[in-house]
């Protein structure tokens, strides 16, 4: 072969290209056999699936079908008892602290709960990773802050305080620390949690311009089905530790599976507590062992 004059240091330069080429049809994220137990008592029950290279997988299920428990096991927070996470093709469930740091540079994370620190401007909670994971100089920190907010529809706000913020402008205060990295990867639990719909709504937008203007791979746990059929390129239903139903997010919609039509059509009009009730009533008695 003749030399090409490419650069030998594979080592170095951003993995991102690895999604603008033809190679980019293996999954990112690959979860094969999952189980997590809390205490004893296991909430996932094997589980085994795919993100693809730059897909929203939107994973849905009732209140404590073990949506969130199964994202924090993909991004390294919980430790499964058995099975397999692959990222980018690294094992993170035996991969060292080094390693781990590496991949936790190319993921993002916007987590229910996980809110911006109150004693800091919201410019500089954005600014965080970026002083934690790289040696920028501040000017250029700077400039990276305010273009991350621009991103999220947050300009002119890097010095406000969090407390300043509404809930959706929390949100999007959120959206753009995760993405201070440019992640190839982002999680989002419960984006839209505790937002009125219009806010919710604009939420929605965000994340779909977010997919456009980016070739991100993105995996978002709702349980606000008009926003996961809104944003998921494919859907998983959990109920209870259990994969119901995994597909494109119009197959899951048009699906005639009883479970699944169950399940869309009746929490569109019931309340969380209905639908724990009644998930329970129609899973008894499947997949017990
Ligand atoms: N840290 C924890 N310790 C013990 N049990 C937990 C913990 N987190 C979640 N659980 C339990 O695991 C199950 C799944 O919870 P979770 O993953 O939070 O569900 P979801 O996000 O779908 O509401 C629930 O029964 C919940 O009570
Ligand atoms: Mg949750």
């Amino acid at each position: 072969m003749a030399a090409s004059g490419a650069p030998n240091s594979i080592t170095s330069g951003p993995v991102t290209s690895v999604t603008s080429g033809s190679i980019a049809s293996g999954p990112i994220i690959s979860a094969t056999d999952l189980r997590v137990s809390y205490g004893g008592r296991e909430v996932l029950h094997g589980l085994t699936f795919d993100v693809r290279h730059g897909e929203t997988l939107v994973i849905i299920g009732g209140s404590g079908s073990g949506k969130s428990t199964m994202l924090r096991t993909l991004v390294g927070l919980e430790k499964p008892s058995s099975g397999q996470v692959r990222i980018a093709g690294v094992d993170i469930t035996k991969a060292g602290a080094r390693e781990m740091d590496s991949i936790r540079k190319r993921i993002g994370l916007a987590f229910q709960g996980g809110a911006l620190i109150g004693s800091l401007s919201v410019g500089a909670n954005i600014a965080l990773p970026l002083l934690e994971h790289t040696r920028l100089e501040r000017s250029t920190i700077e400039v990276m802050v305010r273009i991350k907010l621009e991103q999220v529809g947050l300009s002119g706000f890097e010095n406000y305080n969090p407390s300043q913020l509404s809930g959706g402008m929390k949100k999007r205060a959120a959206f753009a620390r995760a993405m201070a990295l440019d992640p190839e990867i982002l999680f989002f639990d419960e984006p839209s949690a505790g937002l009125d719909p219009i806010t919710a709504a604009g939420i929605d937008d965000l994340i779909l311009s977010l997919k456009k203007a980016y070739s991100l791979s993105m995996v978002v746990v709702t349980h606000e089905l008009a926003s996961a059929f809104l944003i998921a390129d494919r859907i998983v239903l959990i109920d209870r530790g259990n994969i119901v139903a995994m597909g494109p997010a119009e197959e899951v919609r048009n699906s005639r599976q009883p479970r699944v039509r169950q399940f869309l059509d009746r929490v569109a009009d019931s309340t969380q507590d209905d639908e724990v009730d009644h998930l329970r009533m129609f899973t008894e008695g499947i997949g017990k062992d």
